[in-house]
């Protein structure tokens, strides 16, 4: 358990209630880890507690970054240190809203493209400061991350796998998404395709996001459309996610789209649903299909949001 920063232990506290409400017993250990361990004693994720979190079957986290430190520093150091060192390859971010037919999942490449950190600056502070960000795209990543997404579409009834770029200015990462995404699709004809560039996606988000069936997309545009895949199906208070290690060399991590909203943190007002969903998620990992199963139902019953994060935790449990 890794609460964080700002909702983030208010959130994940209420997850772990409703695991234990669903009849789960899990052994869990609270790394204390995020802004405040930083500012306390300038760590932020030591290598012996990297090797120790290793040794954990799945990591259930609330949300990370602060308004006390420059941003990136907890964010890069942490989370993304974490998805790259355990090589949770998959970002994995269910979207439903029943009634409004909304049921689609967004597979986001989770180690690669603009987030690797290439780039640097040049005259840094001065008139002719120059600084680059580079993206990263391997075969091997983008090939991984594309046969995933097209195994979870022919596992699901509609079949259907929607690539999700900028190929048309991208011209050198979008050639190589592309391609692969035709080469893999070969190996898999009972999936029907489809391709959006991500500002064409945009408008499908709002305006028609009953097309979907499964996304898969590059790091960046996966970050940006699940925080409006969240706001378009029920508020970003109900988005969950996995970073999985398909090959479960490592634990995979589970924590909910949003971030640790300082402007509401310790007012009990954060929406525990996706980090409970989340948890949800985790509990699938961990052989509690059935468990999770009911989680989810108790979720989708429990409509009362206007009440405060711990009385919707305490709402959840009571219906299992
Ligand atoms: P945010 O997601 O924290 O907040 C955006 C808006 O959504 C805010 O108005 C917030 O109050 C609202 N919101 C978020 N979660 C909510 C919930 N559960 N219930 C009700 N309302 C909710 O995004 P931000 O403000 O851009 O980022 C704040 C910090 O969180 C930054 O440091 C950022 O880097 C970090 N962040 C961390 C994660 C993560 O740990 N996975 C994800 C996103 C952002
Ligand atoms: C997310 C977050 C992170 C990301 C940040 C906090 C590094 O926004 O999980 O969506 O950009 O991946
Ligand atoms: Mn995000």
């Amino acid at each position: 358990m890794i609460g964080g920063d700002g909702i983030g232990p208010e959130v994940v506290a209420e997850a772990l209630k409703v695991v234990r409400a669903a009849g789960v017993e899990l052994d869990t250990t609270d790394f204390d880890l995020g802004g405040a361990r930083y500012l306390k004693d300038g760590t932020i994720l030591p290598d012996d507690v990297l090797d120790e979190l290793r040794g954990f079957d799945a990591i259930l986290l609330g949300a990370v970054g602060t308004p006390d430190v420059p941003p990136g520093v907890i964010e890069r150091g942490l989370l993304l240190k974490m998805r790259f060192a355990l090589d949770q390859y998959v970002n994995l971010r269910p979207f439903t809203l029943a009634d409004a037919g909304i049921d689609f999942l967004v597979v986001r490449e989770n180690t690669e493209g603009t987030y690797a950190g290439e780039g640097g600056f040049l005259r840094k502070g001065t008139p002719d400061e120059i600084a680059t960000q580079g993206s990263v795209n391997t075969r091997m990543g983008v090939e991984r991350v594309i046969r995933y997404a097209f195994e979870l579409a022919a596992s699901r009834p509609r079949r259907h796998l929607t690539m999700v770029h900028k190929t048309n200015v991208l011209t050198f990462a979008g050639d190589l998404w592309q391609r692969t995404f035709e080469e893999v699709g070969s190996e898999f004809p009972e999936v029907t395709t489809a391709y959006n560039h991500v500002d064409a996606a945009c408008i499908f988000f709002v305006q028609d996001p009953q097309r979907y069936d499964v996304i898969v997309t590059d790091n960046l545009f996966g970050d940006i459309l699940t925080d409006l895949g969240g706001a378009v199906s029920g508020g970003i208070g109900f988005a969950s996610s996995g970073n999985l290690d398909p090959t479960r060399r490592a634990p995979s991590m589970f924590e909910p789209v949003h971030g640790s909203a300082p402007d509401i943190a310790g007012q009990a007002k954060a929406n525990p649903i996706a980090a409970i969903l989340s948890a949800a998620m985790m509990l699938d990992l961990l052989g509690e299909a059935e468990a999770a199963e009911r989680i989810r139902k108790a979720c989708a019953a429990t409509t009362d949001l206007s009440a405060s994060t711990p009385e919707i935790g305490d709402a959840v449990a009571a219906r299992l």
